[in-house]
């Protein structure tokens, strides 16, 4: 089968390329890309006027299998990105039981074979039931298909079991990514610390608690020569802390969200629980800080934290609902409207940070449109306007701190392994 993308900016950070030009795809693989390309009997897709891009690869999502489908599964959550132009999605292991074993990694990997729209890496836990108190089995996980390590959604607290979780892994190739807040001074706060918390009269979870988690665990790395990648950095603090470690020459990477690259703590006002999540919206000075980490390369990726919850779950009192909330499908228009519209990023600074960069921080074979490579491939139009609906979402969490923007930029096509899977909004 044969399809050739006509027409389109093509864009890919990954061999400096920035042509307008074809794309022919073969038998699943990039086959050729230039100028011009006619391929008798292919199919066609038009795509004068758009980019044409690597697929977007999301290094951080929970969809929420095994255990807790109510929330999310595979199927779901796997439609929503590539509704949301993402052909490859690494899952979080916090899930019922937790993803802490070879057996259940592939149980995974089996599952997203059957169900998934797009492709699927499994991230398997740092310690058994993602308890803190023992090591999972690290090794046997990394040699049998997971893409890194994390307790994602807790802070390792103990600096012994990261230690030896950072010297398994990097015997195994692997890495640790790290949920980086000290619970001991965040642990029982709902928002971030700060006016807009006293204002509430909210208990905060304060950035020195990130800051904290973040500069030991880089300390770490550094003394281990493990690799530890920063999940979902939100404190000027934080960014700082990397910034100094990566002159140093520490193996460390990091990556920020969509929600604390766009919004602040003053969106909390009113008690909507689609804005609560954990590390929580920060104020501007975070915000300014994580941009300008982004732009300097100090932030390597943008990562979801996709956290998607049933609506009942989140449908309670401010305190008591869960944190997080579905980041697939609003990640592109978000990033387009905020940081590529009003020119703090430039449209190749996109693709590198959501697909060239996740791929090679995960070792992947993702984030390019070389010859050979899998004909996986994102199609975004830059000026479609839209407004966001959850009820239109693909995935079961209906709930976005997004909700009723109007965004401008959007992906009309994704590709995976050369089968068109979604066009204009539709998933196939
Ligand atoms: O808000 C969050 N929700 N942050 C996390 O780290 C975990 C996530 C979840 O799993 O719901």
């Amino acid at each position: 089968m044969k399809l050739v993308l006509k027409g389109g900016r093509i864009i890919d950070p990954s061999q400096e390329l920035d042509i307008i030009g074809d794309v022919l795809v073969s038998d699943g693989l990039i086959a050729a890309v230039g100028d011009k390309i006619d391929e008798p009997g292919a199919d066609v897709i038009d795509a004068r006027g758009l980019i044409v891009a690597p697929g977007l690869v999301d290094m951080h999502v929970h969809l929420r299998e095994p255990g807790l489908e109510a929330k999310e599964d595979i199927a779901s959550g796997t439609k929503a990105a590539a509704a949301g132009g993402f052909t490859t999605v690494c899952s979080m292991p916090n899930t019922r039981p937790v993803v802490d074993s070879a057996i259940l990694v592939a149980g995974m990997l089996q599952q997203a074979k059957e169900e998934g729209t797009v492709n699927v890496g499994v991230i398997g836990a740092l310690s058994k039931g993602q308890e803190g108190r023992e090591l999972a089995e690290i090794g046997d996980m990394l040699l049998n298909g997971a893409v890194a390590i994390s307790d994602d959604g807790h802070y390792v607290e103990s600096a012994r079991l990261l230690r030896t979780g950072l010297e398994y892994a990097m015997m195994f190739g692997g890495i640790v990514i790290s949920h980086a807040e000290d619970e001991t001074l965040a642990g029982d706060g709902f928002m971030h610390e700060g006016a807009v918390s006293a204002m509430l009269g909210l208990r905060g979870r304060p950035a020195v608690a990130e800051d904290i988690a973040v500069a030991r665990d880089i300390l770490l790395a550094e003394y281990t020569g493990g690799a530890i990648h920063i999940a979902h950095v939100s404190t000027a603090g934080a960014v700082e802390c990397i910034r100094a470690a990566k002159k140093r020459g520490v193996r460390v990477t990091a990556e920020a969200t969509p929600h604390h690259l766009t919004l602040t703590d003053a969106v909390v006002i009113g008690f909507n629980t689609a804005t609560k999540v954990n590390p929580p919206l920060r104020s501007v000075e975070h915000v300014e800080a994580l941009i300008a980490g982004l732009k300097d390369g100090t932030i390597d990726a943008i990562a979801t934290d996709h956290a998607p919850h049933a609506f009942e779950e989140k449908d309670m009192e401010f305190r008591y609902a869960p944190s997080g909330f579905a980041g697939l499908e609003t990640a592109v228009g978000v990033i387009l409207t905020e940081l590529y519209h009003k020119g703090k990023l430039s449209i190749n600074e996109v693709i590198e940070s959501m697909s060239v960069a996740p791929a090679r921080i995960l070792g992947l074979a993702a984030g390019t449109l070389k010859t050979g490579a899998a004909a996986d491939i994102v199609v975004i139009d830059l000026e479609k306007e839209w407004t966001v609906d959850s009820k239109n979402f693909y995935t079961r969490g209906k709930c976005t701190p997004f909700e009723g923007n109007t965004l401008r930029g959007k992906a009309v096509a994704t590709i995976v392994g050369g089968r068109v899977v979604m066009q204009d909004g539709e998933v196939k």
